[in-house]
């Protein structure tokens, strides 16, 4: 599958596409409107649209099914789904870095990229207030000393020689230049999935710290942890904990903010400040997760008035009673 999600044991590939997740591998397959080749969907009138297709290339019309992908079911529901799907690697090996600042990590990425290049398969990152948080509630145990910052890379090829010996110039390019100050590699799959657990858990560990204020947000790569940074600083002790993590390599960011109890003035703070800060250096408010029911409403911080009312047009055609998933995604004032 060109798609992997921390939320595979439980999620369903018709939620994957109409919600549009990006998941762990973007960096390398592109996301689901490149590998998704074609969509069986049911429309508002029950009819069945048959855009089925399993061609790489196909422009006869509009492509349709890219309406679909992202839809968060607004605009029917996705019923068969064929999509393009990668060999799956020979190689794969992950590796677990630890950082002194997010400059470091940023500098780190541009290494990985120059020197594993078209083996690198995912760039991903967890703060230490994340790794707290896995060590109080999951239990589970950090793989290196502490540090500020910890990425998890991953290559994927088809020669583990190959792989294994850019891995290890990358390592000690890496080590030498003193971007990173600890780290640990594993080729062998239980140890692989050890390290994707430090991962993949921050969600799961973060529902057992509290309420959680959840925003997902894209960023060019350099901007993104000054958000948390400047949110930490904004909120002070009011939050129970502050924390980042995400994917770099597509420049997003996943800020999560828990306290004791649901906390309306706490939300009265940090929204819309979380989103004004996002619009001025154009990021999106929504990177991978959709506005569903509670984002909806600050869509024009990230879309101009004009785009989103194209997309209100086209919500009347397809839906002109407004059946399907209502109240989600489109604002308030177009109704
Ligand atoms: C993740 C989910 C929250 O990246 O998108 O872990
Ligand atoms: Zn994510």
């Amino acid at each position: 599958m060109p798609l992997d999600l921390g939320a595979k044991g439980s999620c369903q590939i018709g939620g994957n596409v109409a919600t549009n997740a990006g998941g762990l591998r973007l960096l390398r397959y592109g996301s689901l409107h490149g590998t998704v080749l074609g969509l069986e969907v049911v429309l508002a009138d029950g009819q069945v649209l048959d855009c089925l297709s399993t061609l790489r290339k196909d422009n006869t019309g509009y492509d349709l099914k890219q309406l679909f992908i992202g839809s968060e079911g607004t605009l029917g529901v996705i019923t068969a789904v064929s999509i393009l799907c990668p060999r799956k690697p020979k190689s794969v090996n992950v590796v677990f870095l630890g950082c002194e600042t997010f400059d470091q990590l940023l500098k780190t990425f541009q290494l990985c990229k120059g020197m594993l290049g078209e083996i690198l398969s995912a760039f991903e990152f967890l703060d230490s207030e994340c790794m707290r948080l896995l060590n109080t509630h999951l239990k589970l145990a950090n793989p290196i000393s502490d540090c500020p910052f910890y990425i998890v890379i991953e290559t994927s090829g088809s020669d583990s020689d190959h792989d294994s010996q850019k891995l290890h110039n990358f390592l000690e390019e890496a080590m030498t230049s003193l971007l990173v100050t600890d780290g640990t590699v594993a080729t062998e799959e239980s140890k692989i999935k050890t390290l994707w657990s430090m991962r993949e858990r921050v969600t799961e560990a973060l529902t057992h710290d509290g309420f959680t204020y959840k925003y997902d947000i894209s960023l060019p790569v350099e901007r993104i942890y000054q958000l948390v940074t400047d949110m930490r600083q904004h909120l002070g002790a009011r939050a129970r904990s502050v924390v980042g993590y995400g994917h770099v390599g597509d420049g997003n960011l996943h800020l999560n903010i828990t306290s004791s109890a649901k906390d309306p003035a706490l939300l009265a703070s940090i929204e819309p400040f979380v989103y004004e800060w996002t619009a001025r250096f154009q990021g999106s408010i929504s990177a991978e997760h959709g506005l569903g029911l509670k984002k909806r409403n600050y869509i024009y911080y990230s879309k101009s008035r004009p785009t989103v009312a194209v997309m209100g047009k086209m919500k009347t055609l397809l839906d002109p009673k407004g059946i399907l998933n209502p109240y989600k995604t489109l604002p308030d004032d177009l109704k």
